[in-house]
């Protein structure tokens, strides 16, 4: 558990519980796929967002501990996804779901995931979070297809780049923040803060995401490093030596991007130090977590306000 989880550990277990309790299903090879990921851990940041934001918000009740379920099944469901379209093998320290079981139960257990995070949701009897949480799901996976069309694409401009991640990464922790504002009957203006709180919280939080796929320790992350290569993403590391390499170190990650080629990463790890990508992709993530900040301004003072700007500063100075 990170510091800033033990502000809200109580509703954190019972979160964690019922995560458990609503993996259930008939089909064994659904629960036996749901609870090996599940059981693996993981960091367990957005469900944590919605709780803390309810709760800075003056939320007393329970239902926020549902919405924080419904916010990690639609996490995990995404994960399963993504997993099979990146070729990943490795995810929170365990093989993938795909590299166990296969693509097709990895595909077919995260729309059990989707769905069961829309049962959940309905239950909550709530249609304006219902709204966000729908154009959410949906905004998502349009995220994940522009980023498959980038894939391979050199000339994936540093705007594409944060379209892609603001739609794949970003609008979660938007929706988890503003979502548990919406179910603590915030003002209008706090709803507006709370949700630009989560985007600037997430597009650190990718950022960050796609800049230790260069210069993390797969250990400390739990998933390979070097994924992003292999699939010729253009993430910001690789667009900053394009735009601010020498015309070699340009053309080097371009063909590796074009082909998606990881034979070259030694050369593409030295010009990603002689261009300092790494540096510039991290003050991006720290611009994103000062305006994070900043929308907390109006927050009454609180043990969760406190807890939500360790957060923010979480996002960028993690290894895991
Ligand atoms: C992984 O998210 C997917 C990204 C948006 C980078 P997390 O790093 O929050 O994954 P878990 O839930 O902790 O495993
Ligand atoms: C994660 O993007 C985005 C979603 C899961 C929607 P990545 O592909 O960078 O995430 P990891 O690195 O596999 O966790
Ligand atoms: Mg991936
Ligand atoms: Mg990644």
């Amino acid at each position: 558990m990170l510091p800033f989880h033990h502000v809200v550990k109580a509703d954190f277990e019972n979160v964690n519980a019922l995560i458990i309790r609503q993996l259930h299903s008939d089909v064994g090879l659904v629960e036996n796929i749901g609870h090996y990921l599940v059981e693996a851990g993981g960091k367990r940041l957005r469900p944590l967002l919605v709780l803390l934001s309810a709760r800075a918000c003056g939320y007393r009740g329970e239902a926020h501990l549902s919405l924080a379920a419904v916010i990690e099944f639609i996490h995990t469901a995404t994960l399963l996804h993504d997993d099979v379209v990146d070729t990943s093998e490795l995810r929170r320290g365990r093989a993938t779901a795909n590299a166990r079981w296969g693509n097709a139960p990895s595909v077919l257990v995260g729309d059990f995931l989707y769905s069961r995070a829309f049962q959940m949701m309905v239950a909550m009897n709530s249609m304006e979070i219902m709204r966000i949480l729908a154009d959410t799901t949906n905004i998502i996976s349009e995220g994940e297809v522009q980023q498959l069309i980038n894939a391979g694409n050199p000339d994936t401009s540093e705007t594409d780049y944060n379209a892609v991640i603001q739609k794949k990464t970003a609008q979660l922790f938007e929706a988890a923040a503003h979502t548990g504002a919406v179910l603590a009957n915030a003002d209008a203006d706090t709803c507006m803060a709370m949700s630009r709180f989560g985007h600037h919280l997430g597009m650190a939080f990718q950022l960050v995401d796609d800049a230790l796929d260069y210069c993390g320790n797969a250990e400390e992350l739990g998933k390979n490093i070097g994924d992003d290569l292999a699939e010729g993403k253009p993430t910001l590391p690789l667009i900053h030596i394009i735009n601010h390499g020498s015309s070699q170190q340009a053309d080097l990650v371009k063909n590796a991007i074009r082909t998606a080629d990881q034979s070259r990463m030694a050369e593409i790890l030295d010009a990603i130090k002689a261009t300092g990508a790494i540096d510039y992709a991290m003050a991006r993530a720290e611009e994103h977590v000062a305006m994070a900040r900043r929308q907390l301004h109006d927050l009454p003072v609180s043990d969760e306000k406190t807890a939500l700007e360790q957060l923010a500063d979480f996002a960028v100075n993690r290894s895991h």
